[in-house]
């Protein structure tokens, strides 16, 4: 499959959303909210869209955290954050951060709360695929749910007491997802009326809608059960992250956290094997603008793609 016709690529170009693009206003100057103690975790910056998103908002002279699984990996990325061609005008520190080992999520929380005293702004972006652009494997299946959506949602209910919740900056978590977890690449009926719900949809029926997938993918039966087709095990897993970014954002109402999620489009990173339309620093600029949305103006429970937001229940 060549890149301009990748599948990525079609969810993108057949999309008829006509929402209101959101331009976020020049990120230097008199909209800047934070100053250096503004705190911004990163959650898979040592390379492609996190990487390019943690330069962006250190320079904008933030103090961001720099994760990373690899603690080698890490602390080179944050070096060359430190040290590269256009220094950084805030902090840059980096702490080891495995996003799928509850252990590792526990120690970065205290540490956060002992080095830091808590955080401003979280982005989960760390993910993993284990698809070639036209390959459609479960094998690892188990993995893919267990960093994209556990990970990312243990890890924000970890830190969610350590956020400051200030009136004047107003908190948030961006969750970096995908088109490809929309409700509608869901052709179950009942699975997409249960997610369409939002009155009666719990974080259990998420977490089961997951482990049904498991079970299926253990027993070897999910295929035609109506699951998105493109890229199963990853989709699934956005659409469960999806779902909960929406039941959070309901659940924070009015307490300080704005939850959102981004898709970056099909963007040249590791994970498209250098495919794409764009490259990881133009997808980390925009995201850090969404990041950094000025409080009177930063929105809860939408999906931004692209700086689109999408409504959840378009099909
Ligand atoms: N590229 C695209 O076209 C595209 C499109 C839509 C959405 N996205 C989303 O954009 C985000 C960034 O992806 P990318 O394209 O930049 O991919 P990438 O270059 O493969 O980067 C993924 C990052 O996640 C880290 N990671 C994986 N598992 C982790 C774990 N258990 N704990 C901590 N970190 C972990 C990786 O670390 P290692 O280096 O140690 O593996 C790497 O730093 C992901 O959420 C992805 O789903 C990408």
């Amino acid at each position: 499959m060549s890149s301009s016709s990748s599948s990525m690529d079609c969810v993108i170009s057949s999309s008829k959303d006509n929402e209101k693009e959101i331009t976020p206003p020049p990120l230097n100057g008199a909209a800047a909210w934070w100053t250096g103690d503004t705190v911004a975790v990163v959650t898979g910056a040592n390379r492609g869209i996190g990487h390019a998103l943690a330069a962006h908002l250190a320079e904008q002279g933030l103090c961001v955290v720099v994760t990373a699984r690899d603690e080698a990996r890490g602390q080179a990325a944050a070096a060359a954050l430190r040290h590269g061609a256009g220094p950084p005008r805030g902090a840059v520190r980096f702490r080891r951060l495995d996003v799928a080992d509850p252990a590792s999520i526990a120690a970065f929380a205290s540490w956060l709360r002992d080095e830091l005293g808590g955080l401003d702004i979280l982005v989960n972006n760390a993910a993993v695929s284990f698809n070639e652009m036209d390959t459609n494997s479960v094998e690892h299946a188990e993995t893919v749910l267990r960093t994209n959506f556990y990970g990312a949602k243990m890890l924000t209910e970890a830190l969610l007491p350590l956020f400051r919740r200030s009136p004047a900056t107003s908190s948030r978590i961006l969750n970096v997802s995908s088109q490809l977890g929309l409700l509608n690449k869901v052709k179950d009926p009942q699975l997409r009326s249960m997610l369409l719900d939002e009155a009666a949809l719990t974080e259990g029926d998420i977490e089961g809608m997951a482990s049904r997938f498991l079970a299926q993918v253990a027993d070897g039966t999910w295929r035609g059960r109506g699951w998105p087709e493109v890229w199963t095990d990853y989709a699934v897993s956005k659409l469960a992250l999806n779902a909960y970014s929406r039941l959070l954002a309901s659940r924070l109402a009015g307490r300080g956290v704005s939850v959102n999620c981004f898709c970056p489009g099909f963007t040249r990173t590791h994970m498209t094997r250098g495919l794409g339309n764009r490259t990881a620093d133009e997808a980390g600029r925009v995201a850090a603008g969404l990041a950094l949305l000025p409080p009177l103006h930063l929105p809860t429970g939408k999906f931004f793609k692209w700086r689109t937001p999408q409504l959840y229940s378009k099909l």
